[in-house]
């Protein structure tokens, strides 16, 4: 049912944890499942450094959570707010159609985050 990719993210997530004191924080949460996940950034010169995610969710929001700080992680802003939710599910090999809205927290989560770092820096 899930990808060989997704597997590996949910049984062996990449960047899990917190950034003390970081430059920007997203959350989003599911309506549908109650699922939360939240994303810390560390910015320097408009690049994301750093990027670490907590996830109470299923594991196709933790594989998710994990794929999306894979591909953040030495973007610009910019090329980071481009990144879709889709795009992270492709990059998993995709996800089973009815764990699909899994894959919507990570992208939002990433952008709010970037959002955060913006406004802080406004
Ligand atoms: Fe909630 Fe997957 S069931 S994010």
């Amino acid at each position: 049912m899930y990808s060989e990719k997704v597997m590996d993210h949910f049984t062996n997530p990449r960047n899990v944890g917190e950034i003390e004191n970081a430059d920007g924080v997203g959350e989003v949460g599911n309506a549908s499942c109650g699922d939360i996940m939240r994303i810390f950034l560390r910015v320097k010169d408009n690049v994301i450094e750093d990027v670490k995610f907590k996830t109470f969710g299923c594991g196709a929001a933790i594989a998710t959570s994990s794929m999306i700080t894979e591909m953040a992680r030495g973007k610009t802003l910019e090329e980071a707010l481009v990144l879709t939710n889709q795009a992270v599910a492709e990059a998993l090999d995709g996800l089973p159609p009815a764990k699909m809205h899994c894959s919507n927290l990570a992208a939002d989560a990433l952008h709010a985050a970037i959002n955060n770092f913006k406004e802080q820096s406004d």
